[in-house]
């Protein structure tokens, strides 16, 4: 099934036009990345699809329906999309635990035992049960977003968004993100994930979105994309991914 589906997507931000047509589709249990230069538009398209930004002209489907139509319920829409930006952004004044509990008491309605027994199932499934009483300050970089993560999926959203999840951590911390995500992907979590980093892109994409110029430019397999590829622009791009092959 068709999850979202972006049909001509237009971003303009004082007359300057960063996305000039977008067209996209993910699919459930789908996982697709999102690479080009910086400034490209990437947390931009991102943000418009949970409706953060306002998109200029174009569509968007969530589940069949139009999002940027009239009458949409922003809120509901949100809280179906989990999103893990790159500063992890956990409340400092609350543990994991409570980081985790608080949208599904607040949000879900939940009482403490129930959201207790649910961060628990999900924080074992990222390996940070054992972090639970700690708080943001006692955390590496790589358990914070894991934390982040967690408090995402916690929500049983339909999707989850990433924006460079790993782009502040040093590389030990990065590959243990790197293989949280990775694992998530074999669940079949569906996902948009923003990076700069051939080796997450490769090890957790059905496909890979380069954007450029506000544009799609290409929509291939991680192996298509970074070795010899026929578009000068592109080549040089992933010039030195080789390494990965
Ligand atoms: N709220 C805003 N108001 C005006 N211009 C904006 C706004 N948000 C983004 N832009 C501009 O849109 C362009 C795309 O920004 P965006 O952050 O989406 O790029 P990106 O591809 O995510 O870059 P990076 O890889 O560096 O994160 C940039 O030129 C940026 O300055
Ligand atoms: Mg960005």
């Amino acid at each position: 099934m068709v999850l979202i589906e972006v049909k001509n997507l237009v971003k303009r931000f004082d007359g300057h036009t960063v996305l000039k047509g977008i067209n996209v589709e993910l699919h459930e249990g789908q996982v697709k990345v999102i690479m080009g230069p910086s400034g490209c538009g990437k947390s931009t398209f991102l943000r418009c699809l949970n409706l953060l930004v306002q998109p200029t002209s174009g569509q968007i489907l969530f589940k069949g329906e139009d999002i940027t139509g009239p009458g949409v319920d922003i809120r509901k829409v949100r809280q179906d999309i989990g999103f893990v930006f790159q500063h992890f952004a956990l409340y400092s004044h609350l543990t994991v635990q409570d980081n985790v509990t608080l949208g599904l008491r607040k949000l879900r309605k939940m009482t403490a035992r129930q959201a207790s027994e649910k961060a628990s199932h999900e924080l074992e499934r990222v390996g940070m049960f054992e972090y639970r009483h700690r708080y943001p300050a006692q955390l590496s970089g790589g358990q914070k977003q894991r934390a982040a993560i967690v408090r995402a999926l916690a929500m049983d959203p339909s999707v989850l968004f990433l924006d460079e999840p790993t782009s502040s951590l040093d590389p030990e911390m990065s590959r243990e993100v790197v293989s949280v995500i990775n694992k998530l992907y074999l669940e079949n979590v569906t996902m948009f994930c923003v990076t700069h980093d051939p080796h997450l892109a490769k090890y957790i994409s059905d496909s890979i979105v380069f954007i450029d110029e506000g544009v799609v430019l290409e929509e291939n397999i991680a192996e298509r994309l970074f070795y010899d590829h026929p578009n000068p622009r592109i080549r040089e791009f992933f010039l030195g991914v080789i390494d990965l092959k």
